[in-house]
């Protein structure tokens, strides 16, 4: 049996993230900054993508390892063509005792007033869409595409009517850009079926230019919203989960920090995730994946995929976010890393 993967520091595999484009069409200005993702980008070409019959075997594998949850990631997930078709792929892998996998997806909510319902149709479970501020003008410029604040709010409202719920809303914060807007985030979807994360800003890649004092803890966070309205901590839904979830005391629902610098959770990390083009990562922060498009496209078969996936599993050691705070600025750059929009959130 290939169930029940464990890690050097007997992590299991349970969740799979899987990019499906490194395009995208926003610049984030800590993702894809336009001084480096610019008109002259070379992004991969198409033939170099895994294709849906791709994805889906390597998830088929997974899922034959243990994973329950795929989650479908860029760049921008919707931007690949026909990823209803991938979707319903997906949608009829089960698990080895026959439960069908959760289908989650992370987008930036652009064309999601659109394609709700289809997505839904197609099989996916609940979407996850990334807002890091309600401020038209800060929003336009923290996108760089001037993309309007109000089209994403179309997008949530319209994933949550489509039945894509629970609908969550990913804000990352640094300090200085745009963490004067926690409060009014907070605020806003207070009461609503909608749960707000957010996300201390991380150092992932090279291109964003990371520093620690633009992070701004977690504890802060808590500690700015509580002051306004009281917070009381809730226990973990799932084994390994990012967030650290938070409840109004007066029951008007919840929030969730999450804490990948000032809190690492590397020790309960159960995430792998498969680049665009087909390499196996075993962390967010991995300098090098594993060339799984290499051996499928070299006609290997389902039981040496398996064999391959789990003995990179079982060689797994990686723990970035607990070792980066032992590192030095130097140490840190000098590490090679691989960028968000590549490897997917
Ligand atoms: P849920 O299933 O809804 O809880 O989603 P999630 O938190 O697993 O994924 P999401 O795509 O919403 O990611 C939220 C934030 O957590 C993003 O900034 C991710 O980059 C970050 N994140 C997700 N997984 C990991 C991880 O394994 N390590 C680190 N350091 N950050 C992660
Ligand atoms: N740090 C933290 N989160 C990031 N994201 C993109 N770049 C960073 C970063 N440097 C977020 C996106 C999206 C999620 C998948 O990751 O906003 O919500
Ligand atoms: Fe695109 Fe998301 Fe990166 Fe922004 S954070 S540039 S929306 S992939
Ligand atoms: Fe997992 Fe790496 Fe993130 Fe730690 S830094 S939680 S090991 S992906």
């Amino acid at each position: 049996s290939t169930g029940g993967l464990s890690d050097l520091r007997g992590r299991p595999l349970r969740d799979l993230r899987i990019s499906v484009t490194d395009r995208c069409n926003f610049r984030c200005v800590y993702c894809m900054p336009k001084e480096v993702f610019g008109r002259d980008y070379a992004f991969l070409d198409r033939d170099e993508l895994l294709s849906f019959e791709e994805i889906t075997r390597i998830a088929r594998v997974a899922a034959a390892h243990g994973v329950e949850k795929l989650r479908l990631t860029g760049g921008e997930p919707l931007l690949r063509r026909g990823i209803e078709e991938l979707i319903a792929g997906l949608a009829e892998l089960r698990t080895p005792d026959g439960r069908p996998l959760e289908i989650a997806l992370t987008t930036n909510g652009s064309a999601l007033a659109m394609k709700a319902a289809s997505l839904k149709a197609a099989g996916l479970t609940r979407v996850t869409v990334s807002l890091d501020s309600l401020d038209e003008a800060l929003f336009q410029s923290m996108n760089d595409v001037r993309f309007p604040v109000g089209r994403v709010l179309d997008g949530i409202r319209a994933a949550h009517d489509a039945g894509l719920g629970p609908v969550k809303v990913n804000m990352v914060v640094k300090r200085g850009l745009n963490d004067h807007e926690i409060l009014p985030m907070a605020e806003h979807f207070k009461g609503t079926p909608f749960t707000l994360r957010f996300i201390e800003y991380m150092d992932v890649g090279t291109s964003n230019g990371w520093e620690l004092g633009e992070v701004v803890p977690s504890s802060e966070i808590v500690a700015r919203i509580g002051e306004r309205m009281p917070l009381e901590p809730l226990g973990a839904t799932a084994p390994g989960e990012t967030a650290a979830r938070w409840r109004y005391a007066d029951g008007e629902g919840e929030i969730g920090v999450i804490s990948s610098v000032t809190q690492a959770f590397c020790g309960t990390c159960n995430r792998a995730r498969i680049s665009t083009e087909g390499r196996l990562f075993t962390c967010l922060f991995a300098s090098e994946g594993h060339d799984l498009r290499a051996l499928l496209r070299g006609g290997v078969d389902d039981a040496g995929l398996a064999d391959a996936m789990g003995a990179i599993w079982g060689a797994r050691d990686d723990r970035y976010s607990e070792v980066r705070a032992t590192l030095t600025p130097e140490l840190r750059a000098a590490r090679p890393k691989i960028e968000m929009s590549y490897i997917g959130g």
